[in-house]
């Protein structure tokens, strides 16, 4: 047979050199370089086993016990198995563990909630909301009614007396608490007050924290808003997708928003990984694994700060620091550029009030998740934290790349 025939049996070394190669490529790009990109982590092997299992090929429309296809009696086992873990790590009622990502965890929720044409209320994201809280380019903006607070410009922290008052004057049926760039602890119950006000129903998107959350190292919103929505790739450590946490009473509702209402199948390997990761997000190591997270990040935002730097709200409550360069006079696209030159992966990230247009944005967006999960602790972030100092004052990439180099062939992936 010649080597461009398909045989189902060959690896995809033999079957496929072209993406094997790609895939070779990947893995050393990642495993040579650190990502300091806060949304990123490194799963461990089990889980990505799981996602590369052959319940990839299974249809399994539906819910345990209620699919549309035949066969599905080991997804229906592995599903709730899934969210039999989820609920119990987040001490939820009930678990849908079946959104593709966050993205249609959130979209499954709007709809749940407000109904189409309804009217939210989110945090902007220029000032650290996420694209799905109402940005008019995403199907939360073209689908509701949309209304954004932002964070004070004096301090970068949400300001409840402006929700209250938007909250007041618009009348959202959804108030998001949650954002992608927001460092610190949000105060859910500050939040659940002001949709109890107006009659809205308060949605906790924990997209970021929810490893830190799960393992009691941040508050909870679980029992607090209505609905809580998360990735489960981040700070949880798990496969790419989305879940969503809500009371028995409101299961039926969001369980028909994500299917039929969002999604078709399941992506039932992407759900065996969860539930890999789920269970290993309930062992004791996880809670320790979170923080060195926290500590980490909070070393990290100590030492830019104490060397000049300015840190969004002074510091961090989370995994995330987010850096304002508008007085180190460089802009987020070239502190990017620099520090991608010296192997640390991060990302550019508006800053509130910034000035800069976002494909340029004032801030940098640092997390210490994924350097965590290699094994990286305070010293390394001393380091890690010199070399973004020099890069932001100018020094050569080259001499910082020997020292990144250095720290990940000292501590590869899992
Ligand atoms: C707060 C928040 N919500 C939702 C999402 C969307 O997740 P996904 O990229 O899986 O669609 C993200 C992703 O970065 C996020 O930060």
């Amino acid at each position: 047979m010649s080597s461009n025939q398909a045989n189902p049996s060959r690896s995809l070394r033999d079957q496929d050199p072209e993406v094997a190669n790609l895939l070779e490529r990947e893995d050393a790009r990642q495993s040579s370089t650190l990502t300091l990109i806060a949304s990123e982590n490194h799963c461990s092997q089990a889980v990505r086993e799981a996602c590369s299992s052959r319940i990839t090929d299974k249809y399994a429309e539906g819910y345990p016990g209620k699919r549309y296809y035949g066969g599905c009696e080991v997804a229906d086992q592995v599903e709730d198995l899934a969210r039999t873990r989820a609920a119990k790590l987040f001490g939820a009622e009930e678990a849908n563990v079946q959104p593709h990502s966050g993205s249609t965890a959130n979209l499954a929720a709007m709809v749940a909630l407000a109904g189409p044409n309804g009217r939210i209320l989110g945090m902007a994201l220029k000032a650290g909301g996420h694209l799905t809280h109402g940005h008019q380019k995403s199907h939360s903006g073209m689908l509701f009614s949309v209304h954004q607070y932002g964070v004070r410009g004096a301090d970068g922290r949400i300001d409840l007396d402006e929700v209250r008052k938007l909250a007041k004057e618009h009348q959202p049926h959804v108030l998001i608490a949650g954002g992608s760039s927001y460092p610190r602890a949000i105060d859910y119950a500050a939040f659940a007050s002001i949709a109890k006000e107006v009659g809205a129903k308060l949605l906790a998107d924990i997209a970021h924290p929810a490893g830190l959350i799960a393992a009691g190292v941040m508050p909870s919103p679980v029992g607090i808003a209505d609905v809580v929505t998360m990735t489960t790739h981040k700070t949880l450590r798990g496969p790419r997708g989305g879940l969503i946490l809500c009371s028995k009473e409101t299961a039926k509702l969001i369980h028909s928003a994500v299917f039929p209402g969002a999604q078709g199948g399941p992506l039932m390997h992407q759900i065996a990984g969860k539930a890999v990761a789920f269970g290993e997000a309930l062992q004791p190591s996880f809670r320790a694994y979170q923080t060195r997270v926290r500590d980490n990040a909070a070393a990290l935002a100590n030492r830019l700060r104490d060397n000049g730097l300015d840190i969004v709200t002074g510091g961090t409550d989370s995994h995330i620091v987010l850096v304002d360069l508008r007085k180190a006079g460089v802009t987020g696209a070239e502190a990017e550029a620099r520090a991608l030159a010296a192997g640390l992966s991060v990302n550019k990230n508006a800053v509130p009030e910034d000035p800069l247009p976002p494909m340029v944005t004032s801030g940098l967006r640092l997390g210490t998740a994924a350097a965590t999960t290699r094994g990286m602790g305070l010293p390394q972030i001393a380091q890690l934290a010199d070399v973004i100092l020099g890069l932001v004052r100018g020094e050569d990439p080259e001499r910082h790349r020997k020292t990144v180099a250095a720290l990940c062939a000292e501590f590869p992936m899992p």
